[in-house]
């Protein structure tokens, strides 16, 4: 058995070799019609810094289909094709078809994966990009938004600069990454990082069913709940919300430098850039979540603070909904008014300073607020609560017969906190539409 294994090991080493010297003589980042890849051959990019080949993660055996640095070692993979279905032997072999569409066959000749497209072209050519894209296109029409398919679309693990992370509201593709489900298994695995277009977008980390994590919406500058992101010298860092996507991309200064956000299997977003000097990938950031990160910890009208304990206190002039649960650090039910808001006399606004914005999923008609969580370089919430809450004013007499109203309002506070924001959206979409009408 032992000998057999290595024997299997010597000739998958000799068929590697052998294939890699096949294709040495020329360095091809492009596959044809007739052409084909097979496992031990690779496509490499022009500038020589990705390679598209079969490989096998960590301890398993199994091939897959996948994207990785060229100048990086141990091999780190980019994009899998075959990630939910690979190949238990050195059989595989990627073509493309006379409709443009890659093919990615096994020993008994069935389709392991393939990619597909809308449109059927002249002459199909799939080509691996600098960027780490590879592109479905037809003949030599190299206008991007021209391609019959891209690997960017159907991102794996991994955000690349100049990858997208939303949605295309138009076609309805989704460009999400999602953890593999373990360094040797690159199937998908639990964490997925989306955002959610609805409302004011906000990115979410899904863990089905549940949202371990959102980062807030977009500020003009970085998420709310994510200053890491501000501006830098050494990235740039785009959002993008109009009627056909709605997109958060990347991009590197330095196109020198290799760069990459991976989700990890067990639900860390990183961020890594590449030494050289060291020959290793260096964190740039993680998303180390701390506690008040759970999404909703403090229920509806509580604050979330890393530094207190307990972490979670009621807005002022608001009180644990269940004082039982909360007493046992429950804190799921949320809190309440204490005093309904009085449309009859005055409403104040409590300002909460260095806060991540509240879930804008549902920002135009905002009912209640959950998770506010105390941030170093957030934003300042005010909340309305009645104006007896604060002494302001001392509550005058219900004027007789009346009943009191006990109003649910939009609130306001959110949305003066939020108007600088509103403000930019509306010149950002003014901008957009100007350039798309070619002023
Ligand atoms: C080839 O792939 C097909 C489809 O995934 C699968 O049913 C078949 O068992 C595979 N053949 C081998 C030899 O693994
Ligand atoms: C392409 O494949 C995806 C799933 O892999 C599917 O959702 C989509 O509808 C397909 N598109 C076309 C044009 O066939
Ligand atoms: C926490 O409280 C909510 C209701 O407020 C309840 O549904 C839930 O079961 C409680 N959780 C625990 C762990 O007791």
């Amino acid at each position: 058995m032992r000998e057999s294994m290595e024997g299997f090991r010597l000739l998958t080493l000799y068929c590697f070799l052998f294939s890699s010297m096949r294709i040495a003589t020329a360095t091809l980042d492009t596959i044809t019609l007739g052409q084909s890849i097979r496992d031990g051959e690779i496509l490499v990019s022009a500038d020589q810094r990705f390679e598209l080949g079969f490989f096998s993660p960590g301890t398993s055996r199994s091939r897959y289909l996948v994207i990785w640095y060229k100048k990086v070692a141990p091999k780190t993979t980019v994009w899998v094709a075959n990630r939910d279905n690979p190949i238990f032997d050195t059989s595989g072999v990627l073509h493309i078809n006379a409709g443009g569409i890659l093919v990615l066959l096994n020993s008994t000749k069935d389709i392991v994966w393939s990619s597909n497209t809308s449109r059927s072209p002249e002459n199909p050519v799939a080509v691996l990009l600098g960027s780490g894209n590879l592109a479905v296109k037809d003949g030599n029409d190299n206008n991007p938004d021209n391609f019959l398919w891209q690997s960017f679309d159907h991102p794996g693990d991994t955000l690349l600069p100049g990858m997208k992370l939303g949605i295309n509201l138009v076609t309805g593709l989704e460009w999400s990454f999602t953890s593999w489900k373990s360094n040797d298994d690159l199937s998908q695995g639990e964490f997925t990082q989306i955002i959610d277009p609805h409302g004011f977008p906000q990115p979410f980390l899904k863990k089905c069913p549940v949202i371990p994590y959102r980062a807030g919406s977009w500020n003009g500058l970085h998420w709310t709940g994510y200053p890491q992101l501000k501006p830098n010298s050494m990235y740039s860092y785009n959002f993008v919300s109009n009627e056909k996507e709605v997109f958060y991309t990347y991009d590197i200064r330095d196109s020198s430098v290799l760069s990459r956000v991976a989700q990890s299997p067990s639900g860390v977003g990183q961020r890594f850039t590449w030494m050289d000097q060291t020959r290793t990938w260096a964190e740039y950031y993680a998303t180390t979540r701390d506690e008040c990160d759970n999404y909703a910890k403090c229920g509806a009208y509580a604050i979330c603070n890393v530094g207190n304990f307990p972490v979670c206190t009621c807005f002022k002039g608001f009180v644990p909904k269940s004082q039982q649960q909360w007493s046992i650090y429950n804190w799921s039910a949320g809190c309440i008014r204490k005093t309904p808001l009085d449309c009859q006399h005055r409403d104040a606004f409590v300002k909460h300073e260095a806060v991540k914005l509240p879930d804008t999923s549902h920002s135009s008609t905002v009912k209640y607020i959950s998770l506010v969580q105390y941030i170093e370089g957030g934003q300042d919430l005010y909340v309305r609560v009645a104006a007896s809450e604060l002494g302001i004013i001392e509550s005058r007499r219900q004027p007789s017969g009346k009943k009191q109203v006990n109003v649910i309002i939009i609130v306001a506070s959110i949305i003066s906190g939020m108007g600088a924001l509103v403000l930019a959206w509306i010149m950002y979409m003014r901008k957009t539409k100007l350039k798309n009408e070619g002023k």
